[in-house]
């Protein structure tokens, strides 16, 4: 890994139980390949856009390198880091650098929420902000969108059907 690589893929495959549960599972062997073998580096400064038919396994790769899911083999690098095999403390640290932005806001926000309680929600957990001084981050960031901090997660989607409740 070079100096001008931000993140290196080799040889990243995740398969998938074919279905049933663990009962099923030990009887039917079979697997969803659902990555099978890709390799790809992202350098400093440029855009990736990884571009597939519905199932290819576009979603599975993003989730491999998020560690959200382990992969079956295969290695994930950032930086000098080998994501696949770093500690939880590493992990906690390397999650303000690697995240997914979900496709549908209305089904990876939480409706009960209000966008304010969204937004500090990281804040805290990443010891980003005292509770002291969230409320004052807060505001900052939220003026930067025009959404209102009490504003219901669910309005504050941005999509064309509003919140039930409105
Ligand atoms: N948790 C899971 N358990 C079993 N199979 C899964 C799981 N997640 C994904 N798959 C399967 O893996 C394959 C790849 O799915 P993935 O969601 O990565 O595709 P995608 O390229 O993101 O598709 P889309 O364009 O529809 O979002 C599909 O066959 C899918 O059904
Ligand atoms: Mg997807």
């Amino acid at each position: 890994m070079n100096n001008d690589m931000l993140l290196e893929v080799s040889g990243l495959v995740k398969y998938f139980p074919a279905g049933g549960d663990w009962f099923a599972q030990m009887f039917d062997r079979r697997r969803i390949k659902a990555v099978d073998g890709i390799d790809f580096i992202i350098y400093k400064g440029s855009t990736l856009g990884l571009v597939g038919e519905s199932g290819s396994g576009k979603t599975t790769t993003g989730k491999v390198i998020a560690r959200l899911i382990e992969p079956t083999a295969g290695q994930v690098r950032y930086a000098d880091d080998d994501l696949a095999k770093i500690k939880r403390g590493q992990l906690k640290r390397m999650r303000r650098r690697i995240q997914m932005i979900f496709q549908d806001p209305s089904t990876s926000l939480n409706r009960r929420k209000t966008a304010g309680q969204i937004v500090s929600e990281p804040l805290l957990i990443h010891k980003l902000a005292r509770r002291k001084e969230l409320e004052a981050r807060l505001v900052k960031v939220m003026d930067l969108t025009a959404i209102p901090t009490r504003c219901p997660a669910a309005s504050a989607r941005g999509s064309a059907s509003p919140a039930p409740w409105l």
